[in-house]
């Protein structure tokens, strides 16, 4: 609700020309770094989607796992990365997109996911989507059903979300 909004907003920075000229960072580190909230932020998630409409979660590499695994903790249910290329050990999947600055390949093991298996995809910011969409793409593949995304901030001027419909998509905070 309003009050979980709230917590983020007051606990995302902006940061002008990172990593490269024109692109105003959203940094979440201070959200991360303050129990409290943190501990608000995971819980409302848990809350919106409810602990019985997922059987796994999904967290996309790198700032996506802190979000997966404390979700994945609470509701007792297991974790998969999704990775960044070249980083997992055995047959993959690969999913190419370009990102609101440069592009990038994301991977997951060709076995990570139970076939039919219900699967809540997690990530920090929702920008352009293409991180998504490509996180979309693997897990289908690999055999789950991806029952809907969230994250903690959502920029919609970038479209991600019509990007990723008709599946669901829950944000935090939407700017
Ligand atoms: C950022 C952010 C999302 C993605 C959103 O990750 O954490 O994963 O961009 O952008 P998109 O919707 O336009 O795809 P980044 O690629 O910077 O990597 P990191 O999480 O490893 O820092
Ligand atoms: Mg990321």
């Amino acid at each position: 609700g309003p009050a979980v909004a709230e917590l983020v907003a007051g606990r995302v920075l902006d940061v002008p020309d990172f990593p490269k000229p024109g692109i105003v960072f959203k940094d979440l580190m201070p959200l991360f770094a303050d129990g409290a909230v943190f501990r608000e932020v995971v819980d409302g998630i848990i809350a919106h989607h409810g602990r019985e409409s997922f059987d796994v979660v999904a967290g996309i590499e790198a700032r996506g796992f802190v979000v997966a695994a404390a979700i994945a903790y609470a509701t007792g249910v297991g974790v998969v990365p999704v990775r960044k290329a070249g980083k997992l050990p055995r047959a993959t999947h690969s999913a190419s997109y370009a990102l609101e600055y440069g592009e990038a390949t994301l991977e997951v093991h060709q076995d990570a996911f139970t076939a039919g298996h219900r699967v809540l995809v997690v990530d920090d910011v929702l920008a352009t989507g293409g991180t998504a969409g490509a996180t979309l793409d693997l897990v289908e593949r690999a055999g789950g059903t991806v029952s809907g995304f969230t994250v903690l901030l959502e920029l919609a001027f970038l479209g991600g979300r019509e990007r990723l419909a008709p599946r669901p998509v829950h944000a935090l905070l939407t700017v």
